[in-house]
């Protein structure tokens, strides 16, 4: 994300950019490992890096050629570690991510926790392999490993009122120390209707690359909505209510006129700073088109049949 004080922007197109970047990468993959080491040597059951076994591949996924797991885990978006994105591989080992309950609450008949230790138990969990479009115009393909989003909720029976779902971001200023500067409003927040909850391409992701998640990318689990901006995609999520009414996301309330609620990808609506209609994949020189719903379409289209996707964006 680009935060909306800062001077506007062209997207990232010059080749000289994207060559630093690479070098900033490779010298970050590092700092990423380093990151990794203490949990890789702990044997705690949700420390990331632990492989996860019995995952099965999911339904929907994509074979394009896979994002490297050293780009993905070293080039992110966490502002709660910081707003470069380099900050989240360097911080984020800082996050005690077991125990984790996460409260589901709201328009459900049963109200509850869940543990991630239960989420983590190999039957449910599946790898999907998604497209993670930004904003900001880059991708990636990453294998994330979840359960869908619906399956978890169905457990808490929502009622006929569940119209909206809301979901929170831990808030510990201790542990992440982003939060101690006002860049958004704590705790990061974002909403979905309720039918692109309950879709079964909405996943909780517990991994990615067979692993158990990295800090850095949301551990301990973190939303995946493949044909949303990866802004959508709430990391270390602690609570998920079920309301009546849209709840509010934490970059529509930072900057309304630049994100708004649905922030489905759509190439034919432009950022007002800049235009969304091509990405360049991470580790390609070449830039893609975008395709709506970040190629989703023929699974979630029907979901906004008769909606302005102008005035909805
Ligand atoms: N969740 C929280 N809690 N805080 C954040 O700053 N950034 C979002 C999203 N989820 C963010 C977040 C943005 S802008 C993106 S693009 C994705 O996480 C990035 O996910 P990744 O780092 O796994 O690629």
């Amino acid at each position: 994300m680009r935060l909306p004080a800062e001077p506007a922007s062209s997207e990232i197109t010059d080749p000289q950019l994207y060559l630093r970047r690479r070098e900033f990468l490779s010298r970050t993959a590092l700092a990423g490992a380093v990151a990794l080491a203490p949990a890789l040597a702990c044997a705690e059951e949700a420390e990331p890096g632990r492989p996860l076994e019995g995952v099965k591949p999911g339904p929907y996924g994509t074979d394009e050629k896979r994002t490297p797991f050293e780009d993905a885990a070293s080039y992110n978006n966490f502002y709660e570690f910081g707003t470069d994105k380099s900050d989240p591989a360097r911080h984020a080992h800082r996050l005690q991510t077991s125990p984790w309950d996460v409260e589901i609450a709201g328009e459900v008949a049963k109200p509850g926790k869940v543990g991630i230790e239960d989420l983590l138990r190999p039957h449910p969990l599946e790898e999907r392999v998604y497209r993670l479009r930004c904003v900001e115009a880059w991708s990636m393909v990453i294998p994330w490993i979840g359960i869908p989003l619906g399956n978890v909720l169905k457990r808490f029976e929502p009622t006929s009122n569940a119209k909206y779902v809301a979901f929170q971001t831990l808030y510990d200023p201790d542990q992440m120390p982003g939060q101690r500067r006002a860049v958004l409003d704590w705790p990061y927040v974002e909403g979905l209707r309720i039918d692109e909850a309950m879709h079964p391409l909405t996943i909780l992701a517990v991994g990615m690359y067979g692993q158990v998640m990295p800090n850095q990318n949301g551990a301990p689990l973190r939303l995946v909505v493949p044909w949303k901006y990866g802004f959508k995609s709430i990391k270390s999520i602690v609570r998920i209510e079920l309301t009546r009414t849209q709840p509010p996301t934490s970059w529509n309330v930072s900057a309304p006129r630049e994100y708004g609620f649905y922030s489905n990808v759509n190439p034919a609506v432009d950022h007002p700073r800049w235009s969304q209609k091509r990405e360049r994949r991470i580790g390609e020189f070449r830039r893609r088109e975008t395709l709506p719903f970040n190629g989703y379409a023929e699974q979630v289209a029907s979901l906004y049949q008769g909606m302005d996707l102008r005035a909805n964006f």
